[in-house]
């Protein structure tokens, strides 16, 4: 009987490490779905209303706040370092090469943000915020669900060298484009997968121009990609001027999250060259793209998975950070 306790706490106590060694090693020690379940029960539901309503009124909107979690997350980590305007010493990463001209929705955030404000003062994360808002549109544009890991704290500054350095250019080569990802803890299953939000959303002419015109820097297109697409694409993408001009990235489902972006691919379609040498550089990533492309759930589940690993990169929890009144500012 005494020796069956023993046991009995000795099996409890080391399932119970394993977990906290786990939870450490993922490095989102103390994130939890539930962590806002006593301090703001209401959260979940008032990210859910405003960003169903600006989506319901601008698709598009979906691509972009999904992408505010990625260009966050891959800057110092998921810390909302990306809200901040720039003033106090701060430089903003709204002004970096990958952000600037392209990154939106910032004033979803303001308006969820002041939501919660009025229902639960100072307790959810702008990080949180962002967090949550890309797993609703990821929902309503039809793609997989997950459990948000919540519980992450805001920065107290930004890194504008970091935005212009650590997010994935879509001429990166694969290599780098690689690199950028094993920096974070994310390995080439997570780039394959969390490439796949191209299934929604546009791109900008300046984003794959090369492709069209000058991809070897000689003067020639790239070769890989088929000829009536290309011919499509130069039609709104001259060799200059339209830098702008924007560009569904998935055209036979622009804004449906579902896998016909790795079909895209394998059909020589894929818009940018960060797309494409998922499929013409590494044998394993090529390997990943034709399985997403024959199974919408193995990318469903893969996407939910790496999502909630990128979500994991470098929270600021504990007593680091603090929670932002507003999400453009640090507290005074
Ligand atoms: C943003 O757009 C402006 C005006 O078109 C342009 O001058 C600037 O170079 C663009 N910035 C980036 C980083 O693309
Ligand atoms: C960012 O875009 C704005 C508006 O298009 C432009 O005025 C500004 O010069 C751009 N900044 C950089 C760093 O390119
Ligand atoms: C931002 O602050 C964190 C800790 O508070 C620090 O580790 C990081 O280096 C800072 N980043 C910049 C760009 O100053
Ligand atoms: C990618 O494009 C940027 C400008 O958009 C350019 O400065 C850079 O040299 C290009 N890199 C490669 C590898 O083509
Ligand atoms: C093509 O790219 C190369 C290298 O980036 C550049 O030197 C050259 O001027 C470009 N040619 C054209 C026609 O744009």
């Amino acid at each position: 009987m005494a020796s069956k306790s023993i046991n009995l706490t000795i099996s409890i106590f080391v399932l119970a490490s394993a977990t906290l060694c786990f939870s450490r090693s993922s490095n989102g020690g103390s994130l939890s779905p539930q962590f806002y379940a006593r301090s703001c029960p209401q959260a979940h539901q008032i990210v859910h209303s405003v960003v169903s309503r600006v989506v319901s009124r601008e698709p598009r909107m979906a691509a972009s706040l999904l992408r505010l979690h990625f260009h966050d997350c891959f800057v110092q980590g998921c810390d909302a370092s990306l809200l901040l305007d720039s003033g106090n010493g701060i430089v903003s990463e709204k002004g970096a090469v990958p952000n600037n001209n392209s990154t939106r929705g910032f004033d979803v955030l303001d308006e969820i943000k002041s939501a919660l404000e009025r229902a639960c003062p100072q307790t959810v994360s702008c990080a949180d915020i962002i967090a949550l808002a890309a797993r609703d549109c990821t929902v309503l544009a039809g793609g997989p669900s997950w459990d948000v890991q919540l519980g992450r704290r805001d920065s107290r500054n930004a890194s504008f060298s970091g935005a212009n350095n650590n997010i994935p250019a879509p001429n990166n080569t694969y290599q780098t484009i690689l690199s950028t990802y094993t920096r974070v803890g994310l390995d080439v299953v997570d780039l394959v997968a969390l490439s796949g939000s191209h299934t929604i959303g546009n791109a900008r002419c300046t984003s794959f121009r090369q492709r069209l015109y000058n991809q070897t820097g000689n003067g020639l297109q790239d070769f890989t990609m088929d000829q009536t697409y290309v011919a499509r694409l130069r039609t709104g993408c001259p060799r200059s001027g339209g830098d702008q001009n924007l560009f569904v990235m998935d055209s036979i489902t622009p804004a449906r999250f579902d896998n016909n972006y790795f079909k895209n691919i394998l059909s020589a379609r894929a818009m940018l060259n960060s797309d494409e040498v998922l499929a013409t550089q590494n044998k394993v990533s090529l390997g990943l793209v034709r399985k997403y492309a024959a199974s919408n759930e193995a990318f469903f589940q893969q996407f939910a998975k790496s999502i909630v690993k990128m979500g994991n990169i470098s929270p600021l929890t504990g007593s680091r950070g603090e929670i932002r009144r507003n999400c453009r500012a640090v507290n005074a």
